[in-house]
């Protein structure tokens, strides 16, 4: 039974302040923070400012979940939206919504004694794949790359700590290719290098360390996309640096870059209302490239149920911050699964050390998750997967 409820204001990785919750149960306590995207999809629960959040919280929702249990969370989590009363949390703020809800869970796991997966799950759990930003620009580091984020993911791995490894060693090697050639750069919001070259060396580059360090570890890494297409679009045609695109011409240029470079998975290829060209995209490469959908689906099962209808892509991208709270992440991705859709786990660009992602991604069965490579905000969840994979038999990571 929740007894109390305490919001403060933390930072995340960006700096910006965000809202962190305490649950407190008789025999539990929960805690977790709300991440924050940059590049922002339209249609995601509504993010509203920290002190605003916090005020809402205490004059508004503690008083009504106090007195409610906190293990029945489909109903903590209905009542969140009875109290928001919107359709997208504008109201008290999806950040809000999301901090708490995660809160409760953690309390109820705590009054069980167990770790949150295990507490959300059944019996079967798997780790999934971290998919993490080497290299990047968009709205993470104007000035680098035109598109967002270049990923990689070492689907032939079989522990997760290797898998981990992998990755921070492709991060290492696309730092050091680029500095062979000459150029100098920082890192993006996400931790991944964020040099001015264009998208075609980005492309070289980070193939190139993919496929050394293939051979290094002795398994498959293979490498992909965020386009995050929404922020390239201005309403007729798909902005880059060198050149502009019809939508018909952005396909082309996707389903091109997929078959040179083999690409694993591609998210936001087209901007998040163009559902027909993510179907024309899918129908052509569908069957070899994973089309997920983020600013496109936002975690929403309205849009997802709309991509499915339309056949719109093979993947959805699930962010709990998108939508709200743990009941309406779990429905978004159940709905995936049954039509046969693939499930990725994602952070935020501005994240807090809050590990509650890596729990949702194993007690929710996804097959990915996109977490980054380094940054402490990043490695607190890939670090958590080490130790959920020890508890769990590491040897227990999904075949992609
Ligand atoms: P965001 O970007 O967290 O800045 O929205 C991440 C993404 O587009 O996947
Ligand atoms: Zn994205």
């Amino acid at each position: 039974i929740i007894q109390d409820i305490l919001a403060r204001k933390i930072f995340d990785s960006r700096g910006n302040p965000t809202i962190e919750v305490e649950v407190y149960t008789d025999s539990g306590f929960g805690r977790a923070a709300a991440p924050a995207g940059a590049s922002t999809g339209t249609y995601e629960a509504v993010v509203i400012p920290v002190d605003d959040a916090i005020l809402k919280l205490e004059t508004e929702v503690a008083e009504q979940l106090v007195g409610e249990d906190a293990s029945m969370q489909a109903d903590i989590d209905y009542l969140l939206h009875e109290i928001d009363g919107t359709d997208n949390f504008s109201n008290i703020g999806g950040n809000t919504s999301v901090a708490i809800s995660m809160a409760v869970a953690w309390a109820a796991a705590d009054a069980y004694n167990l770790p949150l997966y295990r507490y959300l799950s059944g019996p079967y759990q798997r780790i999934p794949y971290p998919l993490g930003n080497a290299l990047g620009g968009g709205a993470h580091a104007k000035g680098a790359t035109d598109i967002q984020e270049f990923l990689i993911t070492p689907v032939g791995a079989s522990l997760i700590d290797e898998a981990v490894y992998a990755n921070t060693l492709v991060h290492k090697r696309v730092k050091k290719l680029l500095t062979d050639e000459g150029v100098v750069c920082g890192k993006g919001d996400e931790g991944g290098w964020a040099p001015q070259v264009t998208d075609a060396k980005a492309f070289e580059i980070v193939s190139k360390a993919v496929d050394e360090v293939s051979d290094e570890m002795g398994f498959e890494i293979r490498f992909g996309l965020d386009v995050a297409a929404t922020e390239l679009w201005n309403g007729s045609h798909y902005v880059y640096k060198d050149r502009k695109r019809t939508t018909e011409e952005q396909i082309e240029y996707i389903a091109g870059l997929i078959d040179e470079y083999d690409l694993y998975y591609v998210e936001d290829p087209l901007h998040e209302n163009d559902f027909e060209g993510f179907a024309s995209l899918t129908e052509k490469v569908g069957d070899r490239c994973i089309i997920c959908g983020d600013d496109l689906f936002v975690t929403n099962v309205d849009r997802i149920t709309k991509g499915i209808e339309m056949f719109a892509a093979n993947a959805v991208l699930i962010k709990p911050n998108q939508i709200g709270t743990v009941t309406d992440t779990f429905n978004a991705i159940q709905l995936a699964r049954k039509y046969g859709y693939s499930c990725i786990m994602s952070h935020r660009s501005g994240e807090t050390t809050d590990n509650t992602i890596a729990h949702l991604s194993v007690a929710f069965g996804c097959e990915l998750i996109k977490t980054g490579i380094v940054g402490g905000e990043r490695i607190a969840k890939l670090n958590e997967l080490i130790r959920i994979g020890e508890e769990i038999g590491s040897d227990r990571m999904t075949e992609s």
